[in-house]
């Protein structure tokens, strides 16, 4: 099988070219002394760094020093793996990806289906911007003008218009799609007495693409004023699953390539994305309205790793933002926070301000650790003593969900001259481990160390390094905010990118980790075989206490909201917990 497929892949590589696939991203090559070159789409530059040899199918930037194959610069400039770029690279030859799966039928024909969704949901988009374009969209199109949104963009984005619950159906119809395919991918409803109809009507599109350029969802956004639901979405499909996808990927992708950007702006909304887009700014993504997920962060540091966080000046939005961070955080992303003033979206900012004025945002936004200890100081009335030392308390609390120590020195000093008490107290308050909500908070908090939660983790620490097979290596940071544990498995992590992590490791800890002794202990109660096993019972029990104390937190957040438009936005992403919480 093995074989069968490299020599399929060589055969890959004879029929393509560095120098076609290269000027298909819009990269401008100039021939030289036997080499391509020109400015490179990996980072930013004025002459000519990059080169690409047509002989070898390999290209080399002599300024940022990427280089590789063919495939490799797939990967590196469609942010995608290697049998994503394979994929991308067979359909320029004209080619068909084999599958290898031994009894795989059932895979290449789930292949084949997915592909003909794929083209139901293009051919619909096309006949909904067609609509947009005709006489039926003349409201659409007067709506978004008066939004100041151009023609351009309208193309860029594709944007489009649904005129009602019938016109796209018997368009698709005629095609020769099927009433059960329009259904699975949401195009469709059941209609009480029998058939179908377009769950969007009268609605304008934003269609949702995905980093290959797939159709595979649809924003749908009400042209009256205060009719509800303001947006309906496609729900979830075989093709859309919202935690894993961010909208603007499409347009972020050109932007990177076009203007060499190196950070990611995310804001909240459809319409903030690509209206940052017209004003010139195209590296922006929106997470659709929910907190982001891990998957998404994984996905944003495919892009970048400098993220701008830049959510609406709203309360529901800020409280979005501040769990948004600790996602980020989770995944090392270098991450600002930008506050727009005045309760304003980034599109109504952009639009008074033009860019120079958004641009000017960006520069004075803050890292993430500064934000929230000044977010904090806001709940308290900082020239009141006690309120200054209830602060120092929570602000101290904040800072324990860092791990480089020089950090935690940098922002002690901060939080020191903010509440005027002084650093040796600070920091006695920080090793303390005295949490302001220690008996509060049931799960990983520091302070406490008891209870099911931390045998759990303790275990799940002692399997990692002990190299047991056959377990979920998924990411656990979200779920360790005790200091000592969280360390033991940032160095697992550290450890294992380059290499292997073992139980010697575990032990060279022992010295500055307090944690090291129970994780041999705990670690020793589960014999050998039975360790796979119970470590998913573990992984189970923590991702159930994490999403109960998740829940709990979000009631608050729900009760803390005044606006009602926010109340049902949180209500709704409730009920999508609650949901999860279900399956699991
Ligand atoms: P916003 O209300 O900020 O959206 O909600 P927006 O894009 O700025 O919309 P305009 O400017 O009023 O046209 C942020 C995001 O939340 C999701 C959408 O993804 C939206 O872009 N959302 C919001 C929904 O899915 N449904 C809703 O009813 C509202
Ligand atoms: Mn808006």
């Amino acid at each position: 099988m093995a074989d069968e497929f490299s020599s399929w892949l060589d055969e890959l590589k004879r029929r393509v070219n560095i120098v076609d696939v290269a000027s298909g991203y819009n990269i401008a090559l100039n021939r030289k002394s036997g080499k391509y070159w020109a400015c490179c789409p990996f980072h930013h530059e004025k002459t000519p760094s990059f080169t690409v040899d047509e002989a070898s199918n390999m290209y080399y930037c002599f300024g940022c020093h990427k280089g590789g194959d063919l495939i490799n610069f797939v990967m590196e400039i469609d942010h995608t793996d290697f049998m994503g770029a394979v994929g991308i690279l067979a359909s320029k030859a004209g080619m068909t990806v084999p599958e290898f799966r031994s009894s795989g039928d059932k895979a290449a024909l789930s292949k084949r289906h997915r592909d003909r969704l794929y083209s139901l949901m293009r051919d619909c988009a096309s006949y909904y911007h067609k609509c947009l374009m005709s006489d039926k969209g003349k409201r659409a199109r007067a709506y978004l003008a008066a939004r100041g949104i151009s023609e351009r963009t309208i193309k860029v984005f594709g944007l489009g218009y649904c005129p009602g619950f019938d016109d796209s159906i018997a368009h698709l119809t005629s095609l020769g799609y099927g009433k059960d395919e329009m259904i699975e991918v949401g195009i469709a409803g059941d209609k009480r007495g029998g058939g179908i109809y377009d769950v969007q009507a009268d609605r304008l599109i934003v269609p949702i693409i995905n980093n290959m350029r797939q159709v595979i969802a649809f924003g749908g956004r009400v042209l009256e004023k205060d009719k509800q639901p303001k947006y309906r979405n496609t729900k979830e499909t075989v093709l859309f699953d919202k935690s894993r996808e961010l909208f603007g990927l499409h347009t972020v992708k050109k932007a990177m390539i076009e203007e060499a950007v190196d950070s990611i702006i995310m804001v909240e909304g459809y319409m903030d994305v690509i209206s940052l887009y017209q004003a010139g700014i195209g590296n922006c993504l929106a997470s659709m309205g929910t907190a982001l997920t891990e998957m998404q962060a994984k996905l944003l540091k495919r892009y970048s790793d400098k993220i701008y966080i830049s959510y609406d000046g709203d309360s529901a939005g800020q409280k979005a933002t501040m769990r948004g961070l600790d996602i980020l955080y989770g995944e090392w992303l270098n991450v600002r926070v930008v506050s727009v003033p005045d309760g304003k979206d980034p599109d109504e900012y952009v639009r008074e301000k033009g860019k120079k004025g958004y641009m000017d945002l960006l520069a004075s936004a803050k890292p993430l650790f500064e934000y929230k200890l000044d977010k904090l100081a806001q709940e308290f009335n900082m020239s009141v003593p006690e309120d200054r030392g209830a602060y120092a308390v929570k602000a101290v609390d904040i800072l324990r969900a860092l791990t480089n120590p020089a950090q935690v020195d940098v922002y002690i000093d901060y939080i020191s001259a903010r509440s005027d008490i002084a650093k040796p107290v600070l920091v006695r308050q920080y090793e303390s481990g005295n949490t302001a909500e220690s008996v509060a908070a049931p799960v990983i908090v520091s302070g406490k160390k008891t209870g099911k939660i931390f045998k759990a983790l303790r275990f799940m620490m002692y399997a990692l390094y002990a190299g047991v097979e056959g377990i979920d290596k998924s990411d656990l940071s979200a779920y360790i905010t005790d200091r000592d544990l969280r360390a033991v498995y940032d160095e697992y992590r550290r450890l294992s990118a380059c290499g292997e992590a073992t139980l010697d490791d575990l032990q060279a800890l022992a010295d500055i980790n307090h944690e090291v002794k129970e994780i041999f202990s705990e670690g020793k109660t589960v014999p050998e075989d039975a360790a796979a096993g119970y470590y998913a019972d573990c992984y189970k029990s923590v991702l159930k206490e994490y999403r109960k104390r998740e829940m709990s937190e979000f009631t608050k957040t729900i009760d803390g909201e005044d606006s009602g438009d926010g109340k049902a936005k949180l209500l709704a992403q409730y009920a999508e917990l609650k949901f999860k919480d279900k399956r699991k």
